[in-house]
């Protein structure tokens, strides 16, 4: 069964871009030997990750995820099953808030300041739909 799991956490401390390379480069091999897709965005300092796969191989992948010490403050704003994948082609895409993309965060939070601790289910399924559609914003995994 697929589900769908999106979650947002802090930055415990500044992250490097190595950081984020590891964390990324460990995700998109993890996640692809099990089936895992989704997108990592990072924006104003918080994670919003969505996960999607088998229930149970998201699940192990959330609580690996859960266990590191580079980021704090989970909190699960999104769980659901679904019957197809949003991110099919990702392992993990990587979106953060630059120029191009700068409007998309904004349209879909209620303050300036990107908080997706405060967004609805519907609004962050409404926010990741956009982003699929606008892929040449990202910047997509290697695989
Ligand atoms: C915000 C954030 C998102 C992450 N997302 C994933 C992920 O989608 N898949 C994954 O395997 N690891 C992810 N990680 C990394 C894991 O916490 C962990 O470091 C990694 O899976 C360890 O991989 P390894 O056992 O191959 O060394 C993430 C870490 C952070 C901080």
């Amino acid at each position: 069964m697929l589900v769908q799991l999106t979650y947002a956490s802090r930055v415990s401390r500044t992250l490097s871009s190595d950081d984020i390379k590891n964390i990324l480069s460990s995700s998109q091999k993890n996640n692809k030997a099990d089936g895992v897709t989704g997108a990592l965005c990072l924006s104003n300092g918080i994670f919003l990750q969505i996960l999607e796969g088998d229930r149970q191989k998201v699940n192990k992948a959330y609580h690996k995820i859960l266990a590191d010490a580079r980021h704090k403050d989970p909190a699960i704003l999104d769980y659901r099953e679904v019957i197809s994948r949003k991110f099919s082609e990702w392992s993990m895409g990587l979106i953060t808030r630059s120029d191009d993309n700068r409007q998309l965060f904004l349209k879909y939070s209620s303050s300036s300041d990107f908080d997706p601790y405060s967004m609805s289910g519907e609004t962050l399924r409404g926010f990741f739909s956009e982003v699929v559609d606008n892929v040449r914003w990202l910047r997509k995994s290697p695989d």
